[in-house]
């Protein structure tokens, strides 16, 4: 096994190739247990520390990180910005050269600024994990929503995924374009005007501005939340509006391919941007899959972090 390498880090999508994403995907399906019984994986990790520090509000990344951790023996540390020196006025890189001096070998961050995490990976020494930089990337996300989808399906390599909703503020979206169209997948991306980013055709998805008419053939409806902690100003004129043309209902899910699959990343707004009956419609949603998949997907991406199995970000770093 290769010693622990001091700059590994998950900060993007972009930071992966196929080989990687796949060792990553072999790794957490071992970890996917469907009965009760659990393996004790407590020695995987033992010794390690990792450190959670969310300046945005989370449940279910920073639990299924906590959980990852401590399913493979690792402690965790919860920083919360709130009640911690952050909040007396302490600067991003402070804080970090403070939980560095700790001797971590894990740093999950999700912060509202883009870039975040790749300015902390400069002044650490431990692997930092990008759990979501403003509107920008999270990767852990991407890579826990495609696992969902081969494990649903085989393959992702043809299929037609359609991403709805608030594009243009949504971190997740920007990662699943990436991960989807390098796992041989078309992606849609479906939303108003104002809320689908100029220039997303550019990212390598069609884009529609009618929900019927992007739905058409799709195999995977993809919601997202409507992020109104990231909006200045009015981007919709009301919730239900919005829940009128761009809210899946069960008459818009019948425009999708028969049998089409439906995620959403949570938290759900259930009727804005998608009605209960159909997040809640067992043969259909693949939501609650995903949060299961995302506590195997994030033991396999500490395990290799962690054990420098992961070569990750050295095409950045130039070597
Ligand atoms: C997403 C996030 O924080 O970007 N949620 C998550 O990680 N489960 C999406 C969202 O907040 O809407």
């Amino acid at each position: 096994m290769d010693a622990p390498h001091p700059r590994r880090h998950l900060l993007a999508i972009g930071d992966l190739d196929p080989v990687q994403i796949n060792r990553l995907f072999a790794r957490a399906e071992g970890f996917i247990t469907d009965g009760d019984t659990r393996p004790d994986l407590r020695g995987r990790l033992a010794g390690a520390t990792l450190v959670n520090l969310f300046y945005e509000n989370s449940t279910r990344t920073q639990s299924s990180f906590e959980l990852a951790a401590r399913r493979l023996g690792a402690d965790v540390i919860n920083m919360s910005p709130r009640t911690s020196s952050v909040a007396k006025g302490e600067t991003l890189l402070d804080t970090a050269a403070t939980l560095n001096a700790m001797g971590p070998d894990l740093l999950v961050i999700r912060h509202s600024a883009s870039g975040a995490a790749l300015l902390l990976s400069r002044k650490v020494t431990c692997s930092v994990i990008n759990a979501g930089d403003g509107r920008h990337e999270h990767p852990t996300q991407a890579l826990l929503d495609a696992l969902t989808l081969r494990r649903a399906f085989g393959t992702i390599e043809g299929l037609r995924v359609a991403i709805c909703g608030d594009i243009i503020h949504s971190r997740v979206a920007r990662s699943n374009v990436v991960l989807l169209t390098l796992l041989g997948a078309e992606v849609r991306l479906i939303g108003p005007p104002t809320l689908a980013p100029k220039g997303a055709e550019d990212w390598g998805a069609r884009v529609f501005h009618d929900m019927r008419e992007g739905l058409k053939g799709a195999n995977v409806v993809m919601m997202l939340r409507l992020q109104s902690e990231r909006m200045e100003g009015a981007f919709i004129p009301s919730p239900r509006e919005f829940f009128r043309f761009y809210g899946l209902d069960a008459e818009k899910l019948a425009w999708a391919a028969p049998g089409a699959k439906v995620m959403h990343p949570g938290p759900m707004n259930r009727g804005v941007e998608i009605e209960s009956g159909v997040a809640d419609l067992e043969s259909r949603s693949l939501i609650e899959t995903q949060v299961r998949t995302g506590v195997a997907l994030r033991m396999a991406v500490l395990e290799d972090l962690a054990r420098g199995d992961l070569d990750v970000n050295l095409k950045r770093e130039g070597r």
